[in-house]
């Protein structure tokens, strides 16, 4: 009996058993993320941003919405050594810059962070608040350029961000 157990054809069925499993939980993987994506409003970017990261493989939808929230942060880091470019080429804009860089800041600094301790410990609430918090200020920022009568540069840099951020908060309701 164990001679049969550990015969060739035996262990050529159990590898062909295991992928078996392993692909068809990759599918539900996929199956999933796509389902949650597509209650977002970008399911594109979240399909693309999620997929990107390769915690999604076996990510819950906490680790999920982290993921985006991750990305956020760094489009925020993108974004302040963006506004650091543009401080050189337009120096006429230096006081509008300025206060986009503050406003970035907070987000990076406050309320990224806030979402992430929230989502860890299981208080969407307040993930939800930090997140929403981060559209805000890209707004603020896109918004004070008309203020001060200028043309914005940073109009597709601010959509950006207020789009992954908004797949990040969809992400974050399903959790309430
Ligand atoms: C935000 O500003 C603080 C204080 O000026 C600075 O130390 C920090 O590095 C900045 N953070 C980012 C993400 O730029």
């Amino acid at each position: 009996m164990a001679m049969k157990m550990s015969s060739p054809l035996t262990i050529v069925f159990l590898v062909f058993i295991l992928q078996q499993i392993l692909f068809f939980s990759a599918m539900a993987d996929e199956k999933f993320i796509k389902s949650i994506c597509k209650s977002t409003p970008s399911y594109d970017l979240c399909l693309k941003t999620v997929l990107a990261d390769p915690k999604s493989k076996d990510a819950d939808l906490t680790g999920l919405a982290l993921i985006v929230v991750d990305a956020v942060k760094v489009k925020g880091i993108n974004t302040i050594n963006y506004i650091k470019g543009l401080e050189n080429s337009r120096p006429d804009l230096k006081t509008v810059l300025d206060y986009c860089t503050d406003v970035y800041n907070t987000s990076m600094t406050v309320d990224v962070p806030l979402a992430v301790t929230a989502l860890s410990q299981g208080n969407p609430k307040f993930g939800e608040d930090g997140i929403a918090d981060v559209t805000v200020e890209s707004q603020a920022c896109e918004s004070t350029f008309g203020q001060y009568g200028q043309a914005s540069p940073m109009t597709n840099v601010n959509q950006d961000m207020e789009d992954l951020a908004n797949v990040a908060r969809a992400m974050i309701r399903m959790l309430l």
